[in-house]
């Protein structure tokens, strides 16, 4: 069966990309990256994309008058690689209605929180100030409303009393690098279906073990 083709956009270090990158090098994934934009030039990200010899632009927002012009271009290039499927991977331009409407049920999202909770930015800070004992990760489709849209798949890690904002960063970080080309993997399969706010996941168990934090003795 023919590969998704995925474009993917970043804003920084790309360490998501890298994982999407990787997972697509085993043939039978079901999802090849075909073209990685980022909006800022010297995104790091971007060497991932050369090294792995995958078309890659910067498209900076700055030399754009608004974000339709940005946008516009963006799209362009997308259009021009033949993009089925859009992913941000630390993408960190709020997109307007026009790209997320042009997209819909094309274009998902990486964000380091459990959504609904702690959406937006300074999610590891507000997690420890509110004194949480798990936080984790989500990928989900996008939609109008920063941070929201039906929920694909999500992954959790305990916090621990003595971490700080990176500490918990760098383990949501990891679990990002698992969960999002798990759920790339399942959009491309097709097993995805929106229904409602919520996501329906074809064919997959949902049995996983319980986390608890603290644990039992
Ligand atoms: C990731 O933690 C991602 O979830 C977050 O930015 C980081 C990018 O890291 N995205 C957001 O906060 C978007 N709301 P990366 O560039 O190494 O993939």
């Amino acid at each position: 069966m023919a590969r998704m083709r995925v474009g993917v956009l970043i804003s920084g270090r790309g360490s998501n990309l890298k994982a999407l990158i990787d997972a697509a090098r085993d043939p039978d994934y079901p999802a090849e990256i075909v073209t990685v934009i980022s909006n800022r030039p010297e995104a790091q990200g971007l060497e991932y994309a050369e090294e792995a010899g995958i078309p890659n632009e910067a498209i900076d927002h700055t030399l754009f008058a608004g974000r339709p012009g940005f946008e516009g271009a963006v799209s362009e290039t997308l259009r021009e690689a033949e993009v089925d499927l859009v992913c941000l991977a630390g993408f960190m331009r709020v997109l307007t209605a026009d790209f997320i409407e042009r997209w819909r049920e094309r274009l998902i999202n990486v964000h380091p929180s459990l959504l609904p909770a702690f959406p937006g930015l300074h999610t590891h800070a507000g997690a420890i100030a509110a004194g949480v004992k798990i936080s984790g990760c989500t990928v989900h489709y996008v939609s109008e409303k920063v941070d929201s849209g039906p929920i694909i798949g999500q992954a959790a890690v305990p916090v621990f009393s003595t971490d700080t904002a990176d500490a918990l960063a760098a383990r949501v970080l990891n679990a990002e690098h698992r969960l999002y080309p798990h759920c790339l993997a399942l959009v491309a399969q097709g097993r995805t279906r929106i229904v409602g706010h919520a996501v329906r996941i074809a064919g997959k168990p949902e049995s996983e073990p319980i986390l608890l934090n603290p644990a039992e003795e």
